[in-house]
């Protein structure tokens, strides 16, 4: 096994002497790497967004954005990053670095003021601008602004946009829902990501993208008394848990950071499963669909392309692009959390969890899977495997989170819908909740208040009432508990609404 490194804006850079638990972020910082910067050290801000050449949907190599505060350093063992001051080209012989296209865009429309937070919208919005298929569909056009006046093609006005969350160029503004920028304001950064075209033929970023990512290392780091280890199988995976019980798993990171970061956790071994081609499969079968474990809410977004309604409102929901790059359905199920936002959408689609241990695979229905506050039937040394989500899926579906903020928030409730609704009646219910108990929870009563019942709105105003008493809300700084149980009631209410709406216009 080789000595572990990363390389980094394409220099190899050795991973000793830092500790397993240093943060991608302290790890650049401390190689004078100072462009990418921490803001909160929780996910929240991206002011430490990075790039990682990641296996691409639609290229060999996808370059990815990720909060740098929240990886391990020792988990890009390998593997290649590029940070703010590799972007730049040229500089050689003494003549000025040329900046990068979103650079250059940045700069010119003056989208930033202090500029603590650039470095990080710049990688967010570099991952964006070579991001395979961006431009295919939306072609700037030429028009009028919104006071009448004319523009030209490729201005960064709104005009030929498909969508309000999509520039001219085909920007998807969603790339930067993970930035947070105090003083500048958003309207020139979003100029700035609107205004930018197609990369060079020469570009090298672009054209790295058609080689394929480096290959997962089998990592074994130990430093200090603690390691961090990357088997390389499952069945290795789990005979390394069952061998280290006091193991932390990881797949995305994005709590392990936290715990580091906020709660100064220190495991004395870390494993990482993010990476296992067993964990990543994504597969539909007759009778359901698998998704894998490991895959990020971002490659399921994409591969999944829409085909499970329900999760594709789930994703532009779920915290922001920067997290979704590295986030995971098996992270999100396996922490516990009775807020987490996938777990009430795979209770209404009646998913179950195909766990793998030592002895063999046992498939969990997710509505057992729950058993108290982050607690759950999964034994000691198993993984979660993939979550199957039974075909086929019910008609009318969705998801309503409530929540302070649109994106990048926590929610204080959420509801997921599914419903088969055949010539006016309810044939079938399901409803999964969070935010209203210690555990994500199925609203029972609420769905046999459905069932066998006309979908009228005699019936969804007796149901709204019902699933208000669903579960255990409480309270706290996010909602009142009266709040939370309105809510309950109120998204049956507007779920109505939209169908009928639906069926009227
Ligand atoms: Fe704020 Fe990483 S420092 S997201
Ligand atoms: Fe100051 Fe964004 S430019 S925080």
């Amino acid at each position: 096994m080789t000595a572990a490194r990363i390389t980094v804006n394409g220099t190899a850079a050795p991973l000793a002497p830092a500790a397993p638990h240093t943060t991608l972020l302290d790890f650049l910082r401390q190689r004078g790497l100072t462009g990418t910067k921490e803001g909160c050290a929780e996910g929240e801000c991206g002011a430490c967004s990075v790039l990682v050449a990641r296996p691409g949907v639609d290229k060999p190599t996808d370059w990815v954005a990720v909060n740098a505060c929240l990886v391990p350093a020792a988990a890009l063992d390998g593997q290649e990053v590029v940070t703010s001051e590799g972007l730049a080209t040229g500089g050689e012989g003494g003549t000025p670095p040329a900046l990068h296209p979103v650079q250059q865009e940045l700069a010119v429309r003056g989208g930033s003021q202090c500029g603590y937070c650039t470095p990080g919208f710049v990688c967010s919005m570099a991952a964006e601008f070579y991001r395979p298929g961006r431009c295919a569909h939306a072609e700037p056009t030429a028009g009028t602004d919104p006071a009448g006046a004319p523009h030209p093609a490729g201005s960064p006005d709104r005009a030929g946009a498909p969508d309000p969350e999509h520039g001219p160029n085909g920007f998807d503004l969603h790339a930067l829902s993970g930035n947070l920028c105090r003083c500048t304001g958003y309207r020139p950064i979003r100029d700035a990501a609107f205004a930018v075209g197609e990369p060079a033929e020469d570009d090298p970023l672009a054209r790295r993208r058609e080689q394929a990512p480096p290959a997962p290392a089998a990592t074994a780091y130990t430093e200090g008394g603690s390691a961090f280890l990357r088997p390389a199988s499952l069945p290795e995976a789990l005979r390394l848990l069952g061998e280290r019980p006091e193991a932390v798993v990881v797949a995305g990171s994005t709590d392990w950071g936290v715990e580091v970061n906020i709660r100064s956790r220190r495991a004395s071994c870390v494993v990482a499963v993010d990476r296992l081609a067993e964990l990543r499969e994504l597969r539909f079968a007759s009778g359901h669909v698998e998704l894998g474990a490991a895959l990020t809410l971002t490659e399921l977004e994409r591969r999944l392309d829409g085909r499970i309604p329900l999760l594709a409102q789930v994703f532009p929901q779920f915290a922001s692009r920067l997290i979704r790059n590295s986030a995971t359905l098996g992270g999100n199920l396996g922490t516990g959390s009775p807020i987490g936002d996938t777990p009430p959408a795979l209770l209404a689609l009646d998913a179950s969890l195909v766990l793998a241990g030592a002895d063999g695979e046992r498939e969990v229905p997710l509505r057992d899977y729950f058993t108290g506050y982050r607690q759950s039937v999964r034994r000691p040394g198993e993984l979660i495997r993939a979550v199957r989500i039974p075909l086929p899926l019910a008609p009318v579906t969705a998801f309503h989170k409530i929540a302070k903020r649109r994106f990048d928030d926590i929610s204080s409730v959420a509801v997921a819908f599914a419903l088969d609704i055949e010539d006016g009646t309810v044939r079938r219910a399901r409803i999964g909740l969070g935010g209203v108990a210690a555990t994500p929870l199925r609203a029972l009563a609420a769905e046999a208040a459905l069932e066998g019942r006309p979908w009228s709105a005699e019936t969804v105003g007796a149901a709204a009432e019902v699933l208000r008493t669903e579960g255990t809300p409480m309270d706290d700084h996010r909602a009142s508990a009266g709040y939370r149980s309105a809510m309950l009631g109120q998204s049956l209410l507007k779920l109505y609404a939209q169908t009928t709406e639906a069926v009227t216009s």
